[in-house]
């Protein structure tokens, strides 16, 4: 199914419905980011808003991006921060920020909706300032091989949303020649997932 209406149709439910990837994002973006502050962050593809709560607790302003209004109608209700602004944007386009001027960009379970890793990769590393940091969540690849892909269910349906396969070495490949270093990669499981492949492959890249 077409992304953004996808999206549009899953919003009524995507905070709701059982999804181990989505808790297992906000677990795992928490640890990573806990105890520190950023005076400025980016989030592309903020969803529902349910890692931006947590990002309005550690930066000073925060802007999130998503093209899916229903999505960001949720996050609007979700996050009322006078530090937050959501703005509807599609990132396959240039982004509205200006070059350096970010500490952080988040994106979470996004980039298996995108084709060009390049173009969202450049644009990281045009707005981030030196010593920013550019974390990527996503799900693992190991799993896309297996077939899994971001769905939910309509009725007695299951609706599978397009997606792209992204091999690790594509984000490591996407990031040479920008002036993004990798600074952190890991595999995360769920506690449900033993003897499985990884869920998440976590990445941190520096300016
Ligand atoms: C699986 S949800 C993840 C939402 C949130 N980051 C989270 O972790 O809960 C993917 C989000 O990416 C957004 N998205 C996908 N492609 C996009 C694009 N080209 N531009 C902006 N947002 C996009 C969708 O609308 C959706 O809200």
């Amino acid at each position: 199914m077409n992304i953004q209406d996808a999206y549009n149709e899953w919003s009524e439910i995507y905070d709701t419905n059982i999804n181990r990837t989505r808790d297992l994002d906000a677990e795992t973006t928490r640890l990573i980011l806990k105890g520190r502050r950023f005076p400025s962050i980016v989030e592309i593809g903020c969803g529902t808003g349910k890692n931006t709560e947590f990002l309005a607790e550690i930066g000073d302003t925060v802007l999130a991006f998503d093209f899916s209004e229903k999505m960001l109608a949720k996050a609007r209700k979700k996050v009322t921060a006078s530090h937050v602004r959501f703005e509807r944007a599609d990132i396959t386009q240039p982004w509205n920020c200006e070059p350096d001027s970010t500490d952080l960009i988040t994106c979470n379970l996004v980039l298996e909706h995108i084709q060009d890793l390049n173009h969202i990769f450049a644009q990281a590393a045009q707005t981030l300032r030196r010593g920013g940091w550019f974390l990527i969540n996503e799900l693992h690849p190991f799993k896309q091989y297996g077939g899994t892909k971001a769905r939910f269910e309509r009725e007695n349906e299951v609706i599978e949303v397009d997606v792209f396969v992204h091999h690790i070495s594509e984000f490591i490949h996407a990031a040479e020649g920008t002036g993004l270093k990798l600074l952190k990669l890991d595999e995360v499981w769920h506690e449900d997932d033993a003897g499985k492949p990884p869920r998440l492959a976590s990445f941190v890249f520096g300016k």
